[in-house]
């Protein structure tokens, strides 16, 4: 039995400010449970006897590791399918393998390209759809960041549609990808300042930005959006540095001209001071990463948050399979 309509996790776009700061904090209250000691029993085996397809376009590590191990915390049983393993929108429509394998499955957490595969694969599930990354969006990756944040920067006003982060400033040095997109509609959700440094031509495209700033609406005190091409502007006050590699999944043919483009856009010590970052400030990176966009001497640094940071992707995978298919999108 499938209800109508099931809601789907496409984009942070979709969630309200409360519903995006509940799923963070339900993350956080798994992970404080289970790693306190309480059995996976207690997370009360939402997904026993279901099946969650994990349909991958794309190779990763985390995404992959985390909903496995997250699906199996909930008593589920995650089927892995590789790009080679099923026909997704090769020799088969994406509405033919929506229809048969939501016909067979309570979820369906799919790795694409093109962001309207999986749009296209959501709008004709019986079963909610997962955006496990397209190449607009990461949402789950959203939320494992902002557990990042909110563990590190706790606050007492960490309630209702706030996660108690408002007035943070986030400085993005790099590439203006699918990671940042979500990231920057969280930050705007929950009153966090983001300032984008990315080359000429690698900015935020006109049709995404105006997405991202149009997720303001309704807030109470949005997070603001700024853009640059000086990544010692965007560093300036910023309490927590973050970014991406420079050459996504799919864009592997254009690495050699990426390369030169970014070129003074790697993070180093020396730009966070040049550019007056705070003190004490952060780094995050979503991973897998490169040495050409982060030096070592912050990557492996104390205050690199990069492995908590994968490792809240288990806490954020177990909180999003939790809200959108055992609570059937009540979070
Ligand atoms: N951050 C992330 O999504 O990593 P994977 O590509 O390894 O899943
Ligand atoms: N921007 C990267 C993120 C990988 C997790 C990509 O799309 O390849």
């Amino acid at each position: 039995h499938v209800s109508a309509t099931p809601r789907h996790l496409m984009t942070i776009a979709d969630l309200t400010p409360t519903e995006f700061a509940n799923l963070v904090r339900n993350a956080a209250s798994h992970k404080a449970a289970i790693k306190g000691g309480a059995p996976h029993s207690s997370l009360n085996n939402g997904l026993l006897g279901q099946t969650v397809a994990m349909m991958f376009n794309k190779r990763s590590t985390r995404t992959r590791v985390s909903t496995e191990a997250a699906v199996n915390m909930l008593g589920g049983h995650p089927m892995f399918l590789g790009k080679d393993d099923i026909q997704l929108g090769v020799n088969e429509s994406l509405y033919d393998t929506s229809v048969v394998i939501s016909s067979m499955t309570s979820c369906m957490v799919a790795r694409v390209g093109p962001h309207s595969d999986v749009t296209t694969l959501a709008k004709h599930s019986s079963v909610p759809v997962i955006n496990a990354l397209s190449d607009d969006f990461h949402p789950l990756q959203t939320i494992a960041d902002f557990l990042t944040l909110h563990e590190t920067f706790p606050s007492s006003s960490a309630i209702g549609a706030s996660l108690g982060l408002n007035g943070l400033k986030v400085a993005w040095v790099g590439d203006a990808n699918n990671v940042l997109f979500d990231l920057a509609i969280g930050c705007i959700k929950m009153g966090v300042d983001i300032a984008v440094a990315a080359p000429k031509g690698y900015e935020i495209p006109a049709a995404m930005k105006q997405l991202i700033l149009s997720t303001a609406k309704g807030v109470e005190s949005p997070g603001k959006l700024t853009e640059t091409t000086v990544p010692e502007e965007a560093v300036k006050d910023a309490n927590v540095l973050v970014t991406d590699t420079w050459v996504s999944m799919g864009q592997e043919t254009e690495a050699q001209k990426r390369l030169k483009d970014f070129a003074g856009f790697q993070i180093t010590n020396d730009l966070a001071k040049r550019g007056g970052a705070k003190e004490d400030w952060k780094f995050m990176h979503c991973l897998p990463r490169h040495p050409e966009e982060v030096a070592d001497e912050v990557f492996y640094s104390p205050r690199s948050l990069v492995f908590p940071e994968a490792e809240n992707r288990l806490w954020a995978a177990l909180s999003a399979l939790e809200g959108f298919v055992v609570n059937k999108g009540k979070f």
